[in-house]
């Protein structure tokens, strides 16, 4: 019997080729996507599909939605977390109400998610979560610790998760791409470049960006996430994390670079004078 997977976030990216190739390989597909023209595009592109409409944020709405969807499909058999975004920007400078943003979306949704979909799972004595980490997951850079947190909360939760449900017949894994071709760089949430130049902190944001801007000449296809996403709901024994990408490898090697290194890679000596300065005339 065909297997039931339900996708988040599959308007655009990697969602979206998770929905073409499970949609290509005869599963019964379910995603959820936040916006109407999206809803109506996939409804016409992909007919039999189940279109969840719905901003992972509103708690409310989701648990409602996802309720439905579970009663009405009796279970599911696979999750994929995909959905998700990159706030970044210093600390200070960010509001609470970002950080929440980040947090609902990229980690307290997909606890919701998987609360919801565990019980079924459990009865059917199986089941696979699969969550789509990040590099970052593993590691940090400066002003991108918004969305490394939602990503670190992920990966703990996800660990913590999977030896928890294991004993039910029900594997969790995470996979963890360095960056990706997708429209993720413009839905992003960057500080503005007015913004950036009156900033005590334009140094390290300018460091970070170029940071980020240097990768993309190493950005993996979507369907590099997606091979390694098959792989782990198809797998006898799935494992807990598959990489993705030179820089999604590379990420698992950060925790074994010595932290005075990080500092000297992390921390420009430019960026320092120029803090200093900046907080010397504001005082
Ligand atoms: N691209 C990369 O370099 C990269 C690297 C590592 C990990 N990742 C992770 O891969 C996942 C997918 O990203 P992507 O690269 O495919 O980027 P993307 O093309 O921007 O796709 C992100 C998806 O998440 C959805 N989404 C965002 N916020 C949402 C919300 N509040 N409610 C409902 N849906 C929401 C977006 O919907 P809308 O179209 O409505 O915004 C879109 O469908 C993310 O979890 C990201 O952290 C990406």
């Amino acid at each position: 019997m065909s297997k039931r997977v339900l996708i988040t976030g599959a308007s655009s990216g990697i969602g979206l080729s998770c929905l073409k190739r499970f949609h290509e390989n005869g599963y019964i597909v379910a995603v959820t996507v936040r916006k109407d023209d999206d809803e109506k595009r996939l409804m016409q592109d992909y007919p039999g599909i189940t279109i969840i409409n719905v901003d992972l944020r509103d708690e409310a709405a989701l648990q409602q939605k996802i309720e439905h969807y579970l009663r009405t499909n009796n279970g599911v058999d696979i999750i994929v977390n995909n959905a998700g975004f990159a706030c970044i920007g210093a600390v200070e400078e960010l509001s609470m109400a970002q950080w929440r943003q980040q947090m609902d979306t990229n980690f307290f949704a997909v606890v919701n998610i998987c609360r919801l979909a565990l019980p079924y799972m459990r009865q059917q004595r199986q089941g696979r979560i699969i969550q789509i980490s990040s590099g970052i997951g593993q590691s940090v850079m400066p002003i991108f610790s918004p969305y490394a947190t939602s990503k670190h909360a992920l990966e703990a939760f996800s660990e913590s998760l999977r030896y928890e449900v294991k004993p039910f017949g029900i594997d969790v894994s995470m996979i963890a791409p360095g960056p990706v071709r997708s429209s993720f760089d413009s839905n992003r949430e960057i500080p503005t470049s007015a913004n950036v130049s009156a900033s005590p902190y334009q140094q390290t944001i300018e460091f970070a960006q170029a940071k980020t801007a240097d990768v993309h000449s190493r950005e993996s296809s979507p369907d590099a996430v997606v091979d390694k996403v098959i792989l782990a709901a198809t797998a006898s024994r799935p494992k807990l994390r598959y990489s993705v990408g030179i820089l999604g490898f590379a990420a698992t090697l950060y925790k074994f670079i010595p932290k005075t290194i990080l500092d000297r890679v992390l921390v420009t000596n430019d960026n320092k004078s120029d803090h200093n300065e900046k907080m010397n005339t504001t005082r």
